[in-house]
């Protein structure tokens, strides 16, 4: 028997919602438009429309007409899920800061001049060399399975050298292999930080620009660095249940060295205290003066220092291969929970690392990136000068991507950012690395744009300041520019 009309009408409706074509909250085509189309007289079509209300797919709102209300998971019978949007705010995680979201999506518009990236340019990706490793790895490589939970073997092998060549001698079974080194801080997060107790850190710090620790329930506890350094005097309170996050090498954002001597006082204070440091070494190799002091983890007699790498910001954040160093039942243990949330990073990017890091190639293209930050950093502090003294103050970094500029008070905006944007230019204002900003700090970095972009940057940054409307002859001349220890 041939289908009546309404039925073909509702099953057409159906397969719309169904196939995702109308989502839950779409107005579906009026009474009118749908009898047009299936020219049916309005009431078979309200018959089609009856049904689908009776089987809770459709209402119809008064002054708005016919509405999705569910999707395919009702008809799959998996219970009363209604609306993602009603969903969005559920899961344990918060989303991230409004601001953070729009450079997120802001970072790959063309049109911006982007002084905001945390990568390196294009132009200094080693394309050749990569080349060769890749089309080595595509006739060496034998399949590509699960790999084991820790990772790849030889990757965490190559890991080992290249860490011991930096003073760190830590064998593979102690590294984990992760998805980036902000894995391996949500792996800790998860799994090793209970909720209620407190993050130390520094203030400002990467570290606020994520909502991660908060969402699980873990306070973070920022120490002005200028102020008290993340000394002992700054733990004075404290008590079990905590830990403490740090960036010593090129900090992001400010771009400080923790100095040797505060190396040494703070890992004897943890040891003593049984107080659990996370240090977070991305930065590590970017040195541009001098090699950095060596590293906590380095210093570390008992198993206190979880320690993060990456390759993201010295060769690539899109391999996404980071890893993780500390004593061996933690890494089992953050193991087992990768393993529970995606089985191990992509094997093809691990196998790419594992023959990039054994090919040798790694250490000359870091001495090449290293000697193009420095022409790029000297260049960058000359356009600041030339273009900004009046209006901020900045400390010199002595290797890594950022400059930290100081707004000076008269200039300083909690609207910098959205300013600069208008003027299409993307800066990460100072707010999103701490909780009490009002404005006074911008992050920018020397290592994305070409330095004829960044120029042009810097001279929009001027002419926002310059439009502020504040007597330039009131503005104080710029304290001549001196490296700062942050840590001092
Ligand atoms: C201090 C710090 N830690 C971790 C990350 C995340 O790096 P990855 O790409 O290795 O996940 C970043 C990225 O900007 C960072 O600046």
């Amino acid at each position: 028997m041939k289908n009546p009309k309404y039925r073909l009408i509702a099953e057409h409706i159906k397969q719309k919602i169904t196939n995702g074509e109308w989502a839950v909250g779409t107005k579906i085509p009026s009474q009118r438009q749908l009898s047009e189309e299936f020219r049916v007289n309005r009431s078979t079509v309200i018959t089609a429309l009856e049904e689908l209300t009776a089987e809770g797919l459709v209402e119809g709102k008064t002054g708005v007409g016919t509405i999705v209300t569910n999707s395919s998971w009702t008809l799959l019978g998996q219970g009363s899920l209604k609306n993602w949007n009603e969903n969005l705010q559920l899961g344990p995680l918060k989303s991230s800061l409004q601001t953070v979201q729009t450079i997120n999506d802001e970072e790959s518009n063309p049109d911006l001049i982007q002084l905001s990236k945390g990568e390196l340019s294009p132009s200094f990706f080693p394309k050749r060399e990569m080349q060769t490793v890749m089309t080595k790895m595509a006739t060496d490589f034998k399949t590509f399975g699960y790999e084991e939970p820790k990772g790849n073997e030889r990757l965490r092998e190559e890991i080992s050298l290249h860490l011991s060549k930096n003073g760190l001698k830590v064998s593979p079974s102690s590294i984990l292999i992760v998805s980036g080194a902000l894995q391996g801080l949500h792996l800790i997060a998860l799994g090793l930080l209970r909720r209620h107790s407190t993050l130390y850190l520094e203030l400002p710090s990467y570290l606020y620009s994520l909502t991660l620790f908060q969402s699980l329930g873990i306070e973070l506890k920022g120490f002005n660095m200028d102020q008290y350094g993340v000394t002992t005097k700054g733990f004075a309170d404290f008590h079990k249940k905590k830990a403490l996050y740090t960036i010593p090498n090129f900090h992001n954002p400010t771009g400080a060295v923790m100095p040797l001597r505060k190396r040494k006082e703070l890992i004897r204070f943890c040891e003593e205290n049984q107080l659990p440091i996370i240090e977070d070494d991305i930065y590590q190799e970017l040195w541009i003066d001098a090699p950095p002091p060596p590293s906590l983890k380095s210093m570390d007699q008992h198993g206190s220092v979880l320690y993060l790498g990456s390759l993201s910001k010295s060769l690539s954040p899109g391999l996404r291969i980071g890893w993780v160093v500390g004593p061996e039942p933690v890494i089992n243990r953050l193991a087992d929970l990768k393993m529970q949330s995606d089985y191990g990073s992509s094997s093809l990017s691990q196998y790419v690392a594992a023959e990039w890091l054994g090919s040798g190639y790694h250490e000359s293209h870091v001495a090449n990136v290293r000697a193009a930050l420095k022409t790029r950093r000297d260049a960058v502090l000359t356009y600041l000068d030339e273009h900004l003294s009046d209006y901020a103050d900045w400390t010199v970094p002595t290797g890594g991507f950022f400059i930290w500029l100081t707004i000076k008070k008269p200039f300083i905006s909690k609207n910098l950012f959205r300013r600069a944007l208008k003027r299409g230019v993307l800066i990460n204002p100072g707010s999103i690395y701490s909780e009490n900003e009002a404005g006074q700090h911008i992050r920018i970095s020397f290592a994305y744009e070409d330095l004829d972009r960044i120029k042009k940057g810097i001279t929009q940054l001027e002419k926002i300041f310059i439009n502020e409307g504040v007597d330039e002859r009131s503005v104080p001349r710029a304290a001549k520019r001196r490296p700062k220890e942050i840590w001092g």
